[in-house]
């Protein structure tokens, strides 16, 4: 299946497609070139392109596949057509192929503009807006598992949006305001420290909360307290306010430098607490103009049972505001700003309810946007707890997949004396192997973390796929006298075309901007971390055999380097798109 119009100045298998399609067109009228087009799926292994005749609805396929057969005529596109029962297998033709997708991926990789897309990059895109809000860690309270999942597969999601054309703003909307904030502000007071604020403001401040939790739990004026502290806070009281904005401040600064550590940027902090009162206080009062709302002993209550979605507060007794209304106002309220034309909400599959709650509000309120809103939801991470126990911290599971990579690293003593920056090095090999693990399956699975496959350099894990790109980057290292290359155009490739492995690797190049376009389509990352173990896979298994050093036919030498390169940059696309930095060197 194709997956969009074709576009051969992005993805050159396009032109063999459209090849394919324009012969059985030919024979097969009235067809055209688009229907046909939109049926030349991938073939099987060993297999190119292939079609099922039975989608054209033409009579009995042995007919219409022997008319195509017969009017086929090989040539520098497509060398032959196989019909095997109700399929029309094709084949590329080598030489073309290889040259014409390592020319791609050169091209579009080294030598364009900066406004012309990288290779596996498309335009479908261009002119949109998307807004995706993904971590959106509370402040005070733990960074959790779910909120590192929302982070990694946010941060793919808006690399990816990028990589199709779209304008991309990543927003993280911290919970930094609710009852809990008035429940640290009274804490605070008695066990609040200046210092040790200044050293880890998150720490403290989770220290803070969980110490006046418990004094919560005893005495129930402590509750009354803190809900009269935040009302003040609500109503813009500033003194109640003035702490509050440096714990944020505070935090978020944290927050950005453990983000930059993990490869992900945010173009946006904004938060609960930022979300317009006016825009809150306008929804409701149309969900009450719209009859909607209901009164429930002084709170206010949206009934949404007709469409099995319960009941929910939107306001509360003492006309504090409440997480629901907040999302409901501040949609509203980015519309207004960003006009986008589409939104993402990356939250876990344990918000699912809340998500939807929402979004009906919105639709019910009948803003037309409201249908461009969408949930990515995931499951849940079981078993992600380090040495020292259960994690809290976004810092303490960067730390201990840098630590555990760094022991793997040192039990290959030879090797590990040979690592230039082993801190850097084992950091980002487990910052890899915790990502991969991530997104290896679909988002909505549960997993369990396990920390023993994470670090491990052998089969689908994150420092497999590191180990696959520096020994690509070797090649270059070890080969100076081939260095520089002449220009593609003198690059002569008919040796590769003899060679299975080296025309599965280049194939395997071809398909990549494709498999962008299926991301995109299915919003899944674990469709490019396949792609990038498939192409590391033929790698290993071509490594041996299409030798460059000790090669002594320079032309050939020559050949196979330049396909690694282009492998190398393929597979180092991959990596970014999954917002891994690759390695040169380990
Ligand atoms: N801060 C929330 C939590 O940790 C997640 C926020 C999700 N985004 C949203 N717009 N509700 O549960």
């Amino acid at each position: 299946m194709a997956y969009s119009a074709p576009d051969p100045s992005t993805c050159v298998l396009d032109a063999f497609r459209t090849s394919i399609a324009e012969r059985v067109a030919a024979a097969l009228p009235p067809l055209t070139v688009e229907q046909v087009y939109s049926g030349v799926d991938y073939g099987k292994k060993g297999v190119d392109f292939t079609i099922a005749l039975p989608r054209f609805k033409l009579g009995k396929v042995e007919d219409v596949a022997a008319k195509v057969v017969a009017q086929f005529r090989p040539d520098e596109f497509i060398e032959s057509v196989t019909p095997d029962k109700a399929f029309l297998h094709f084949q590329c033709t080598s030489t073309t192929l290889i040259r014409e997708i390592l020319t791609q991926v050169h091209a579009l990789t080294h030598l364009t503009p900066s406004k012309i897309p990288s290779y596996g990059s498309n335009t479908t895109g261009i002119g949109k807006k998307v807004i995706i809000e993904y971590s959106s860690p509370n402040i005070a309270k733990s960074f959790h598992v779910g909120h590192l999942r929302s982070t990694i597969i946010g941060g793919f999601l808006a690399n990816l949006y990028k990589a199709c054309g779209w304008e991309v703003t990543s927003m993280n909307y911290l919970g930094d305001w609710g009852t809990q904030f008035g429940l640290i502000a009274t804490g605070y007071e008695k066990y609040g420290s200046q210092e040790e604020l200044e050293q880890d403001a998150i720490k403290h401040l989770f220290d803070v909360y969980v110490k006046v939790n418990k004094d919560a739990d005893a005495d129930p004026e402590v509750k009354a307290e803190a809900a009269r502290w935040f009302k003040r806070m609500e109503d813009g009281d500033e003194s109640a306010l003035k702490n509050w904005r440096v714990w944020r401040a505070m935090s978020v600064k944290k927050y950005a430098e453990e983000y930059e550590r993990l490869n992900i940027q945010f173009d946006v902090y904004t938060g609960e607490s930022m979300v317009g009162k006016e825009w809150q206080d306008k929804a409701l009062a149309r969900l009450e103009e719209m009859g909607l709302i209901e009164d429930s002993g002084g709170a206010k209550i949206v009934n949404l049972e007709q469409w099995k979605m319960g009941k929910a507060v939107l306001r509360k007794k003492d006309g504090t505001s409440i997480y629901l209304t907040r999302d409901i106002g501040g949609a509203i309220e980015r519309y207004e700003k960003y006009k986008f034309d589409k939104m993402i909400y990356v939250v876990s599959s344990q918000q699912d309810l809340h998500l939807a709650q929402f979004f009906k509000v919105l639709e019910l309120m009948d803003f037309p946007w409201a249908s461009n809103l969408q949930h990515i939801n995931y499951g849940l991470v079981q078993g992600m707890s380090t040495r020292r126990g259960t994690v809290v911290f976004l810092d303490q599971i960067i730390k201990e997949a840098a630590q555990v990579m760094h022991e793997q690293m040192q039990k290959n003593e030879e090797k590990y004396s040979a690592v230039e920056d082993p801190e850097t090095v084992s950091r980002e090999i487990g910052i890899t192997g915790v990502k991969i693990q991530d997104m290896a399956a679909k988002r909505i699975n549960n997993y369990t973390f396990n920390w023993d496959r994470m670090k491990s350099f052998e089969g689908d894990t994150g420092p497999y796929l590191q180990y696959a790109h520096v020994r690509l980057c070797s090649i270059s290292r070890k080969n100076p006298h081939l260095l520089p290359l002449p220009p593609p155009s003198q690059i002569d490739t008919s040796s590769l075309a003899l060679s299975s492995h080296a025309r599965d690797i280049v194939f395997l190049l071809g398909t990549y901007p494709d498999v962008v376009k299926v991301a995109l389509k299915t919003q899944e990352p674990s469709g490019v971390v396949t792609f990038a173990f498939r192409l590391s896979h033929a790698i290993s298994s071509a490594w041996e055999v299409l030798v460059v050093k000790g090669e002594e036919d320079i032309e050939k030498a020559r050949a196979r380097m330049w396909m690694y390169e282009c492998t190398r940059d393929v597979l180092g696309a991959a990596m970014r798109l999954l917002s891994i930095r690759p390695l040169d060197r380990m």
